[in-house]
């Protein structure tokens, strides 16, 4: 295990950076900062490494510059919640807004911009933890949560998020990881499967209104499908979301074995990733607001669908729909979750 001084917060916190290495070509270097991922490094075929994932050269362009969540970790809860208000236990809450009237991943002060602790590290492990005070972005609870990434001997990354809170609160923790697996260009032009016969479709501020089937949609991703083949397309879906920003439901769930969610293969090096969840669904999001104003790691301007997120969760805007299945953590229960992805070569 590496450790390093990344930089220093303006209040002039120091952040870390770790690095990870399985021995096997598989590396990770994150900091503590959002727990955010800088650099996750796969081998092609070949062994030749390339990082896969979107991100800035420097922590002050993380402070400063990611409204895309490059690379953090994303809660108290990922994804919208429509006009940041719902109620629970009979009491209503309006929570910090930051997407026009909705609430979006966790607010303006999210956990992907609160400094981590690390409780422990070694080559291939780290183990970092927060804890979210009662009334942060006016959640409710007192909420301890704990974040492992792991490298594991068969080339996969794993996270397992685990809370506890003092309150009933709702919760719903993702990473936000933008991944290429060609390592830059477009990632338009990989190809995605996923194991998903339905979708939600959006309304206005892309917050969910109804279940739709994918069969004759652009959303049909059942068996492998280029990224860019149907994008633009006059579907209704796509237009308003200016691509895919949707949340694909799992053919078949299992919240304590993580399932079969997702395959997204580059065919120029054969890099597939394998995702694996214990979450009911996968926010699929195609990097559409990257309009090439933030310049990347390699120095390179970042453009629509330069790198595509696969956010294992559950549905956005839960609190509000009970039809869903249930976010809320009650005092006395753990939160658990689990994401595998599995790197190999085609
Ligand atoms: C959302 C997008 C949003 C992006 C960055 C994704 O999870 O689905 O709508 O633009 O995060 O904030």
């Amino acid at each position: 295990m590496n450790r390093r001084l990344y930089g220093t917060l303006p209040d002039g916190r120091p952040v870390h950076e770790y690095t990870l290495d399985n021995g096997r070509g598989l590396t990770l270097r994150a900091i503590e900062y959002g727990g955010i991922i800088t650099e996750l490094n796969v081998p092609d075929a070949k062994g030749q490494g390339a990082n896969v994932i979107l991100g800035f050269a420097t922590l002050d362009d993380y402070v400063a510059r990611n409204d895309p969540y490059f690379g953090a970790l994303v809660g108290r809860y990922a994804n919208r919640i429509a006009n940041g208000r719902f109620t629970l236990d009979g009491e209503p809450y309006l929570l910090a807004q930051n997407d026009g009237p909705n609430s979006l991943h966790g607010g303006p002060r999210g956990f992907s911009r609160r400094l981590w602790t690390v409780d422990a590290a070694n080559d291939t492990e780290l183990r970092l933890s927060l804890v979210s005070e009662d009334g942060d972005e006016h959640f409710p609870g007192r909420l301890e949560v704990k974040v492992r990434y792991a490298l594991t001997a068969e080339q996969a990354f794993v996270i397992d998020y685990e809370a506890r809170a003092d309150a009933p609160t709702p919760i719903n923790l993702t990473h936000h990881n933008y991944f290429n697996l060609r390592g830059s260009g477009s990632a338009l032009d990989h190809e995605l499967t996923l194991a998903c016969s339905r979708f939600l479709t959006t309304g206005p501020g892309l917050i969910p209104n109804g279940i739709a089937a994918v069969p004759g949609t652009p959303f049909d991703f059942r068996g492998p499908q280029r990224i860019g083949a149907r994008i633009c397309e006059g579907d209704a879906q796509l237009l308003a979301a200016h691509g895919y920003d949707h949340c694909f439901i799992l053919d078949a769930a299992d919240a304590q074995r993580p399932m079969p969610c997702a395959t997204l293969r580059d065919p120029a090096s054969g890099r597939t990733m394998d995702v694996l969840t214990t979450e009911p669904a996968v926010q699929f999001y195609s990097g559409n607001f990257l309009d090439g104003s933030l310049r990347g790691s390699g120095g390179q301007a970042y453009r629509q669908g330069d790198g595509v997120c696969l956010e294992t969760q559950h549905y956005p805007d839960s609190p509000n729909h009970p039809e869903y299945p249930s976010t809320v953590l009650r005092p006395g229960e753990t939160y658990k979750s689990t994401t595998v992805h599995r790197f190999r070569t085609t």
